[in-house]
């Protein structure tokens, strides 16, 4: 029997009946159409995207059934006064405390509430104050800035405005940074749409196992649903993939699930609740297989194969240099060890969400957060037998993705639905599900023998590698071979003996996440460079100064460094501080890092732009990247701003299918590179229009075009004389220092991003790293049973809270990039690179462990933690 209800609402008195079991965020987005509270995690309550004030008391409405809203005051940052609203967003504007966005409605509700009770809270207090709120983008540095601003606010103190003009070196506002905060642009969960019905998805609940036979009858019949659908409905191909067409979109009777995240069948109802209570009903018999999960055991001679299109040894990545062998046998020192890394979830805050719906004119317009549009839209064609121009893809930037949204999560089945039912669909994934369905970051096994001269001078590296990849190749095969690139680090190394490969096993897949690879051998590497430096008797920064890559030395993939390489001006920049606390007697730990820019390795690719001059004075900016939080469209935007003079207001950035701009995935550290350099090259078409008298009314319809093409990089181990596997390199070297009780107190990091585009943005994406990757080295993991992860819960995957960050300082260097835009190199990725061998260091000289295991759960650092203490798996 439906539930009556009485409330107020932000001021306005609500009459609804809804479903008994509804949540009160349910009621209040889907019927209130209040956009500012996000679902990150419903029915959790660990996330805190869905704050509201309840008669005057934060409350997560995704835990709050409706019931609690009789009579009850209900207040969302919707119904705060114009100032109050124009002072938060003008505070995360100036303070740069947005990212993608996401989480930070929520946080800033809270914001209000704890300034409503205590005017002057310090740092620690708001950090405590936000406890309840995950960011995983910000390292909440900046929010608490912005919180800061609020409080100075209300006591009367200027707020400097956010920034809203200039180019190149500027800290413009972050575009779309007040709609952001205030939670009023929408992502693709709050789109609406007249008829608009809501898929679920059936999963496989084994990780191995035949079909034996699909039966929707019961579903079809339930209430509420218009159809249901699966393999058999596929009118296209329905395998699809990135590199491999090897991923089902709807496994088949007769065909195997390989892993938990395999989709049997697909229902669209009337309202999301229907379409889950109808998923339920399906009934799948299945022929259960044992599972193949153990990378090692997979490549057994009798292993099951686990995939049909290839055998499980996905990929090898080979790097040969010197004789390794006779050069590690006449090191004067010679260490070896197993160095380990975990499965690491992505943990964006906004789960996946798609929605598709088929035009008058017969195309299917896809809305997708992916990390490629050009990508979804091949695939989506694909799988539904059309040809690529009738399929129209937008991209709806994204509440995080950091990798994850690489590959096609549900925009397939959305737009099967959309196409047999002919009405707008979009299916919106549950926390558990989108854990269970994107690919996750590799664990990795690195088996290192490293030498070095009496000097401390590198000699050789052995490595060998074993990643797990998961149930579908993704982009396995690329991460091993870039984590094999970036074994030896970024140090001069004349023997190199490298070999990673990549293997299939029926846990959830491994794909890309942020780092690619480059993290876990960092591990490794910076791991067995502390073992030499204890052998020679150098310290952890000097022995980094003797061997640290300058221009003219060859990387590990045999590419001679010809420019901006600035390794050595990063050591420098935290040389004064990491002296200064080992002569206070502090643990402290340094690493160095090294991180490709572009995917290269013989790879060809693009940046493309087109600037459209529009009737209404503005300019739009149409690219190929994806926005996703690290503030690309900002980015770019100042580059066409610093060519053309002409104001950053009138830059309209988009992303679609207007133009043929397939640039391939958002990855590698390559958007703002490649992104950038297009931009600049269409923006100087623009401004010789304006430099010959026009002005921009009379330019109105023009189109200047810029598709640049980077076709230079070298395959690994191909034959040429000269080898240059990537466009450019980003460096940084990190240092952690511990306090007397083993937690990290301090963080320095210092960067060479070859010119710094946007300080607010780049330290953000510096920040941002840090925390995560502190989580990868204290707490944070992703274990599976029978290729289950064994917990969906936020606290225990580990990621770490605000009150757990410990201060972080980041230096930029500039060396600028010659092939870069305007000196500008990526910043995405390498930000925590060095982050987890440098806490391992630290602890080291903290109490005398050597790790060789990520996460270090086992540390005073990681007790230290708020999150991850329960011990995970078996
Ligand atoms: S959605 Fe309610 S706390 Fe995450
Ligand atoms: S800005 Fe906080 S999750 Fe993205």
């Amino acid at each position: 029997m439906a539930l009556d209800l009485a409330f107020t609402l932000n001021g306005a008195a609500w009459r609804l009946s809804v479903a008994p079991e509804a949540t009160l965020l349910e009621v209040l987005r889907e019927r209130c159409a209040i956009t500012s509270l996000k679902d990150g995690c419903s029915p959790q309550g660990q996330c805190g995207c869905c704050l509201a004030l309840i008669d005057g008391r934060p409350r997560m409405t995704c835990v709050s059934p409706a019931r609690a809203a009789q009579g009850a005051h209900i207040l969302t940052l919707e119904g705060l006064s114009d100032s109050d609203r124009d002072l938060c967003a003008r505070a995360f504007a100036a303070a740069a405390g947005v990212q993608c966005g996401f989480c930070i409605p929520g946080i800033a509700l809270r914001a209000k509430w704890l300034l409503d009770h205590q005017p002057t809270p310090t740092r620690a207090e708001i950090a405590r104050a936000i406890d309840m709120h995950l960011c995983r983008c910000t390292g909440y540095v900046k929010i608490i800035d912005a919180i800061v601003l609020m409080a100075a606010a209300r006591r009367g103190e200027p707020v400097p405005p956010p920034v809203a003009d200039g180019g190149v070196g500027v800290r413009l506002a972050r575009y779309q940074a007040a709609d952001l905060a205030l939670g009023t642009r929408p992502y693709v969960a709050d789109l609406a749409r007249p008829g608009l019905l809501h898929g679920a998805l059936v999963l496989s609940p084994h990780a191995r196992a035949r079909v034996v036979a699909i039966d929707v009858s019961a579903a079809a019949s339930a209430a509420g649903v218009v159809r249901v659908a699966t393999a058999a409905d596929v009118p296209g191909r329905r395998w699809y993939g990135l590199l491999h067409d090897d991923w089902p979109g709807l496994v088949a009777e007769g065909e195997e699930v390989r892993c938990v995240g395999d989709v049997v069948a697909v229902v669209a109802a009337d309202d999301a609740r229907a379409a889950r209570r109808a998923a339920a009903l399906v009934r799948v018999e299945y022929d259960v297989l044992p599972p193949v999960l153990d990378p090692i055991a997979a490549l057994a001679p009798d292993a099951p194969q686990v995939n049909p299109t290839h055998p499980n040894l996905l990929s090898v990545s080979e790097i040969r240099r010197g004789d390794a062998e006779a050069a590690l046998a006449k090191s004067a020192h010679v260490v070896s060890g197993t160095w380990q890394t975990q499965r690491i979830e992505h943990l964006f805050l906004e789960p996946e969400s798609a929605l598709a719906e088929v035009r008058p004119d017969g195309r299917l317009r896809l809305c997708s957060q992916g990390q490629g549009i050009f990508d979804d839209r091949r695939q989506v064609a694909q799988f539904l037998g059309l040809a690529e121009d009738q399929v129209i893809v937008e991209l709806v930037p994204n509440g995080g993705a950091f990798g994850g949204k690489e590959d096609m999560s549900v925009q397939a089945q959305t737009a099967l639905l959309a196409w047999l039912t002919r009405r707008p669909v979009r299916i919106t994934l549950t926390r558990e599900e989108s854990i269970r369905l994107h690919p996750k970051r590799h664990p990795i096994r690195m088996d290192y023998t490293v030498g070095c001269d009496a000097q401390g001078r590198l000699t050789a590296v052995r490595a060998r590698m074993l990643g797990d990849g998961g149930a579908y190749a993704s982009v396995g095969g690329k991460v091993l071979e870039r984590a094999a690139g970036h074994a030896c680090g970024p140090y001069r190394v004349p023997n190199v003996d490298v070999e990673a490969r990549a293997v299939y096993t029926n846990n959830p897949p491994s794909g890309a996440m942020r780092g690619f690879g480059a993290n876990q051998a960092h591990f490794g590497i910076e791991g067995a460079i502390d073992l030499l430096a204890e052998k020679v008797g150098l310290d952890g920064w000097e022995i980094r100064w003797r061997n640290a890559l300058e221009v003219g030395d060859t990387f590990c993939t045999g590419q001679v460094l010809e420019k901006s390489v600035g390794l050595k001006k990063t050591l420098l920049a935290v040389k004064d501080a990491y002296d200064a606390a080992r002569r206070a007697g502090r643990a402290v730990g340094v690493a160095c890092g090294i991180k490709n820019c572009g995917i290269g390795n013989g790879v060809a690719e693009w940046g493309k732009c087109r600037l459209v001059v529009e009737h209404d004075g503005t300019v739009s900016l149409y690219n190929g990247y994806t926005e996703m939080g690290q503030g690309l469209l900002t980015v770019l935007t100042q580059f066409a701003v610093e060519v053309t003079g002409l104001p950053a207001s009138i830059f309209r950035p988009k992303v679609d299918s207007t133009y043929q701009l397939a640039c391939g995935q958002t990855t590698g550290s390559r958007a703002t590179l490649f992104g950038g350099r297009a931009v600049i090259a269409a923006a100087e078409k623009l401004r010789r229009d304006l430099e010959a008298g026009a002005a921009l009314a009379d330019l109105v319809g023009r189109v200047y075009a810029a598709d640049v093409v980077i076709d230079d990089t070298t395959a690994l181990g191909a034959p040429v004389a000269t080898i240059k596997t990537h466009t450019a390199f980003g460096f940084a070297t990190q240092v952690c220092i511990l306090d007397a009780s083993g937690r990290v107190e301090k963080m320095i990091a210092a960067h060479d991003v070859g010119r710094v585009v946007n300080p607010a943005l780049c330290e953000g994406q510096v920040e941002g790293s840090i925390h995560m990757g502190l989580g990868y080295a204290l707490t944070e993991e992703l274990p599976c049973e029978h290729g289950m992860p064994v917990t969906f819960r936020l606290r225990d995957i580990g990621v770490l809270r605000a009150r757990d960050m410990p201060e972080i300082e980041v230096i930029l260097v500039e060396d600028p990039e010659p092939e870069g835009p305007c000196g500008a190199k990526g910043v995405g990725e390498i930000g925590l690179v060095p982050t987890a061998p440098a806490v391992a260091a630290a602890l080291f000289a903290f109490d005398g462990v050597r790790r060789y295991q990520l996460p270090m759960k086992d540390s005073p650092a990681a007790r230290a933690m708020s999150v991850g203490q329960r011990r995970l798996g078996s």
